[in-house]
């Protein structure tokens, strides 16, 4: 039952003391986060997972690209074990390394050496080495503006990987104009722009984050027409008519401290995760919060970690067993570690 498997984790949790460190994602459910260790989004965890030197097992409560980011930024005698391993992410499977590979050549073809990629930490750690071997940076939803800033001081033009979208809303704050930004298109292999190559400034890889697409600004147009009070606030994985419709957007602990500051009584609409957006309304009964699209569903993948499988994992820590283990190879994490650090570096 579950009574008992809470029971049981809560056991190992104390058996194992300080060797135990379960981090885990804001869109994890609430039956795993009440077990987490930290909670956090992408960035605070990697800084979590980076500064935490004691424990020996580190059970992540989030997709598989957060697993290998902490392997990376932990030590090697520390191990990283993800409860289900086929908690990935859609968004970080739509790079691959050799559609990168295959992409880059063709961009320094028709741009030469006037790009630095960056990578969102929504990405493999392949990718995160190829960006590392190319001068790049990683990059949060809470630190994109200035590591934007960052490339633009080292090269005229960015390569923004995997999602388009915060690519294009965090280009745009800061003053790019849309008709300078193009979008590579991994399938075709085909560079979609219709103005002049030489004004191009940003390049945008065709990936998305199916959960945050499923917001549409019809969904602000209804709350405008119906609840003119409401505020909208969404996340910068969402499309760029919708971060223009929207109140204000920002990363997922942006969003989190923006509801905790709100007065009393404030009405909003949340466009980002269905686990986050549920756990927001039950801690602010105060407010009237709803999520701007009531039909969404939480992100399936984050979901895939269920008590279960957490008790699962934490079982075999316990046996002395290594299920579920994530090892990212010495060669990539080596590449990988400088683009990890510049995102620590101008986080702070
Ligand atoms: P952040 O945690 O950086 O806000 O990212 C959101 C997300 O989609 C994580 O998978
Ligand atoms: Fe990936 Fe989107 Fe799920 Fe985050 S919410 S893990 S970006 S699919």
């Amino acid at each position: 039952s579950t009574t008992e498997m809470e029971a049981r984790v809560r056991a190992i949790k104390q058996q194992l003391g300080e060797e135990l460190f379960i981090p885990g994602h804001h869109y994890q459910r609430d039956e795993v986060i009440q077990f987490a260790d930290a909670a956090g989004d992408s960035l605070q965890l990697a800084q979590i997972c980076a500064s935490n030197t004691r424990a020996k097992h580190i059970v992540f409560c989030g997709v598989h690209f957060m697993a290998e980011t902490a392997d990376m930024l932990t030590k090697d005698d520390q191990i990283v074990y993800l409860p289900d391993m086929r908690a990935g992410c859609s968004m970080a499977d739509m790079a691959n390394i050799e559609q990168t590979e295959s992409a880059w050549q063709q961009l320094q073809q028709l741009f030469g050496d006037t790009i630095v990629p960056l990578t969102y930490v929504n990405s493999t750690a392949s990718i995160k080495a190829f960006v590392g071997r190319h001068g790049g940076a990683c990059v949060t939803s809470s630190n994109a503006k200035t590591m934007v800033e960052w490339a633009f001081q080292q090269k005229s033009r960015l390569l923004f990987l995997p999602d388009q979208h915060l690519g294009r809303n965090t280009a745009f704050a800061l003053g790019v104009p849309l008709e300078h930004m193009a979008v590579w298109d991994p399938i075709r292999e085909k560079l979609e722009y219709d103005g002049e190559l030489e004004d191009v400034q940003v390049i945008l890889w065709k990936g998305h984050c199916s959960v945050h697409e499923g917001f549409n600004k019809w969904h602000i147009d209804d709350i405008r027409k119906n609840d003119p009070d409401m505020r909208v606030i969404v996340h910068p994985e969402c499309s760029h008519d919708v971060i223009q419709a929207a109140d204000d957007n920002g990363s997922t602990k942006y969003i989190i401290d923006t509801i905790e500051s709100a007065p009393t009584g404030s009405r909003w609409a949340i466009g980002t995760e269905m686990n986050l957006v549920k756990r927001l309304i039950t801690e602010h009964p105060d407010k009237h919060i709803i999520s701007l699209n009531t039909n969404m569903c939480p992100c399936l993948t984050m979901n895939r970690i269920d008590l279960p499988h957490l008790l699962w994992a934490l079982e075999t820590i316990v046996e002395g067993g290594r299920g579920n283990v994530i090892t990212v190879d010495a060669d990539t994490t080596a590449q990988s570690i400088h683009a990890l650090e510049r995102m620590l570096q101008f986080a702070k």
